[in-house]
């Protein structure tokens, strides 16, 4: 018999928790990561030796399945399977990141709000876990399920409110809502509009388009006017672009015609981010400059981190934003307020307006979902 060689799983290895991660995010989310996350990464200069992907789902024959199935690839990295039958715990203890694409997708004529009920109460029960089992002072967080401007708020105030540990823990600074895939978005449509309109970009370049406020249709607020890409966009192209930005999830919802949402695309949006959080943690990098949909507040209600008082007022009180932040290993650790003060008329009279009432709503169900609940 061949001596067992599978590493273990502890102190020398960071480790990465899917939740959810036998669901059409999940798969693809966990096989990019599988198969290219240490191409991403350069030589750490922490005393990490191996990345571990534990991947956990409801659905144990399935999890099963897809963690059978990727463990034949042929990278460093290692997976297991979780179940509630073996319990999440072994999942998440001593997870550094947890990745959540958990709970239910939209079908054609369903809004994101409509599937709150289903998914605040999956969320609060993972976020229970997460307190329960992974260690609250150095743990991220990554919300990917939707409705995403309701959720980050049920996941930060339920643990804050029933989990004493997570007192001081600065818990709040590391839990995020993913609201990359707009700014994904953006930066395809506005590249194949451009080639549309004649221009010819480099084979290799695509465009930076900062999309700030929440994930769900107004409330998404792509700046074409602060993109790094020449551009000449007319009236007509320009609210095209806004539109289908905002509305990029109902054309894939209906293409789907009810066989889910966005799972490509979310998988590449999310693994860019993650790249991003494990380069971090291995000390590639120092900070990761990144939007998120966050609070702003933190549990003693005081302003999360620089910038959040200054940008505070300028979102009319809206508590939770997607902002372009700079995040260190405590967290959030600055809030680029400045972005909103750079905004056009029409971004800031019009648009951000209407985002922040509909935000406040969506952010309002969040907070009183874990405030009924004992
Ligand atoms: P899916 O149905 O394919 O997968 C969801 C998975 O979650 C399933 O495997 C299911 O078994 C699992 N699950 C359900 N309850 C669970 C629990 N309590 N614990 C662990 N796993 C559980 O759905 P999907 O297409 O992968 O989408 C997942 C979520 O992501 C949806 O809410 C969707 O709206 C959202 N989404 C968000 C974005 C974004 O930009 N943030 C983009 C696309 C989709
Ligand atoms: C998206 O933007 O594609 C996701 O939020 C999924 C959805 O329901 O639209």
């Amino acid at each position: 018999m061949p001596h067992s060689v599978t590493p273990s799983i502890e102190q020398d290895s960071l480790k990465i928790a899917i939740l959810g991660a036998a669901g059409g995010i999940g798969q693809s989310l966990s096989l990019l990561l599988k198969a290219q996350l240490q191409y991403q990464l350069k030589e750490s200069n922490r005393s990490v030796t191996h990345i571990h992907l534990a991947l956990y789902d409801v659905n144990q024959e399935a999890i099963n399945g897809v963690t059978a199935d990727l463990s034949h690839i042929d990278t460093p990295i290692s997976v297991s399977s979780h179940s509630p039958a073996g319990g999440i715990e072994n999942c998440l203890h001593n997870a550094s990141i947890v990745v959540i694409p958990a709970g239910v997708p939209r079908k054609p004529g369903m809004t994101r709000d409509d599937l709150f009920n289903v998914n605040a109460g999956i969320i609060s029960q993972l976020g229970d876990s997460i307190a329960e089992c992974c260690d609250l002072s150095k743990v991220f967080v990554l919300v990917i399920s939707n409705p995403v401007n309701s959720l980050v708020p049920v996941m930060v105030s339920n643990i804050l409110k029933n989990h004493p540990q997570s007192r001081n823990s600065g818990i709040e600074r590391r839990i995020m809502g993913v609201t990359k895939l707009d700014i994904v978005r953006a930066s395809t449509f506005l590249r194949e509009i451009n080639i549309e309109s004649g221009l010819t970009p480099r084979v290799n370049s695509m465009p930076d388009v900062p999309v700030i406020g929440g994930h769900s249709g107004e409330t998404i607020i792509p700046l074409f006017s602060q993109s790094n890409f020449l551009s000449r966009l007319n009236e007509d192209q320009l609210k095209y672009l806004i539109h289908r930005v905002q509305y990029g999830g109902d054309e894939v919802v209906k293409a789907k015609n009810g066989k889910g949402s966005a799972t490509l695309s979310m998988a590449h949006a999310g693994y860019k981010c993650v790249v991003q959080f494990v380069s971090l943690l291995l000390g590639n990098i120092e900070q990761i400059h990144g939007t998120y949909y966050v609070p702003l507040k933190d549990a003693n209600n005081f302003p999360i981190a620089p910038g959040a008082d200054q940008l505070l007022p300028l979102v009319d009180g809206a508590d939770y934003f997607a902002i372009p932040l700079t995040i260190t290993t405590k967290g959030v650790s600055y809030v680029d307020y400045d972005i909103v003060n750079r905004m056009n008329d029409m971004e800031r009279n019009q648009m951000l307006p209407i985002c922040v009432s509909q935000l406040k709503k969506n952010i309002d169900k969040g907070l009183e979902f874990v405030a009924s609940r004992s």
